[in-house]
């Protein structure tokens, strides 16, 4: 599945340049050296991405961009300006008519990272919109290769969490919106740097703080991807304790959305259960101690029971 990222620029050589950069197999790199050319690719093609440069003749890049915005309001939008532009950069983001902003010269990784980024979130909005189930398990695998140990993770998360909702006799739709936040309550982990999720020992403070960040970094992209509550809440809230202690909200009890306390059981029992860079698994037999001995502590009690009774069945 190929993505279009669309760059307008009145300079050749800088649309060539951001070529070169930014085409990989899955990105196509579509280029205009006119905003009004621009205008009639959006007209006919879908786009993940949009660059487009501030300083053009005849339109600025932020004027095109709000023009794109209204052909295609789902694609990201990002200005390249010179630094004297920085309040129109702000200006414009908090008016949500750009994603972000590229000060020049810009750093090729930071761009780099910055458009696979949109264009991945693109990707999951779209799949969203289309209850393309095939897609989004796709993107959620995607997603899960940045961080090595945790393959497979999602999908048996997605497992563990539907079957306690079926125990628990929830509807289908519930059931339907707890595996599609299963696959995605990780994806804000596209925002925390490779180095860190795969880094070989027990994190500093410091990078401990950043991944703690990918509940946050998700929910903004739920956000934009206008994500349907259930799936946001999961994806916001799997990292909250029971007893008020988690992340990012301090949430405790019943506040914390039942879907996210569902999938929080069946996250950390996927995570005890398989190898991770700072430490190995554990046997399933301690992993269900440590479940229990959570109970009313991490867990919601009630989830605790219903999963525990089918790790019963399954053994
Ligand atoms: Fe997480
Ligand atoms: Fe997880």
């Amino acid at each position: 599945m190929s993505s279009y990222v669309l760059c307008v620029d009145d300079d050749i050589n800088v649309l060539n340049s951001l070529e070169r950069l930014l085409m990989t197999e899955s990105v196509h790199v579509l280029k205009c050296t006119s905003p009004f050319d621009a205008i009639s690719v959006l007209e006919k093609t879908p786009v993940a991405v949009i660059i487009s440069d501030n300083y053009m003749p005849f339109m600025k890049g932020l004027e095109f961009l709000q023009k794109a915005r209204d052909i295609q309001p789902d694609s990201f939008r990002i200005l390249i300006t010179a630094y004297a532009d920085f309040d129109t950069a702000i200006e414009s983001i908090n008016k949500g008519e750009v994603y972000r902003f590229v000060s020049k010269p810009w750093n090729n990784d930071d761009l780099v990272n910055m458009v696979h980024e949109a264009v991945q979130r693109y990707g999951i909005a779209q799949a969203m919109k289309r209850a393309d189930e095939a897609a989004l398990f796709s993107l959620a695998q995607a997603i899960e290769l940045k961080d090595k140990y945790t393959k497979g993770h999602c999908d048996r998360v997605a497992e563990y969490a539907t079957k306690i909702a079926s125990a628990m006799e929830l509807s289908e739709e519930w059931i339907k919106n707890i595996r599609h936040g299963s696959w995605l309550h990780d994806c804000g982990k596209i925002g925390v740097p490779e180095s860190i999720l795969n880094f070989n020992g027990p994190l500093s403070a410091e990078n401990k703080k950043i991944v703690e960040k990918h509940s946050r970094w998700g929910a903004e992209l739920a956000q934009l991807a206008q994500l349907p509550h259930p799936i946001a809440n999961i994806i916001t809230y799997h990292h909250e304790r029971f007893d008020g202690t988690g992340y990012p909200s301090r949430l405790r009890d019943e506040n914390i959305p039942l879907e996210a306390r569902i999938v929080a059981v069946a996250d950390a029992y996927d995570a005890m259960t398989t190898d991770r860079p700072y430490r190995s698994k554990i046997p399933h037999e301690e992993a269900y101690k440590i479940l229990s001995e959570e109970k009313g502590k991490a867990f919601d009690p009630e989830i605790i029971d219903t999963f525990l009774s089918i790790l019963d069945k399954r053994t």
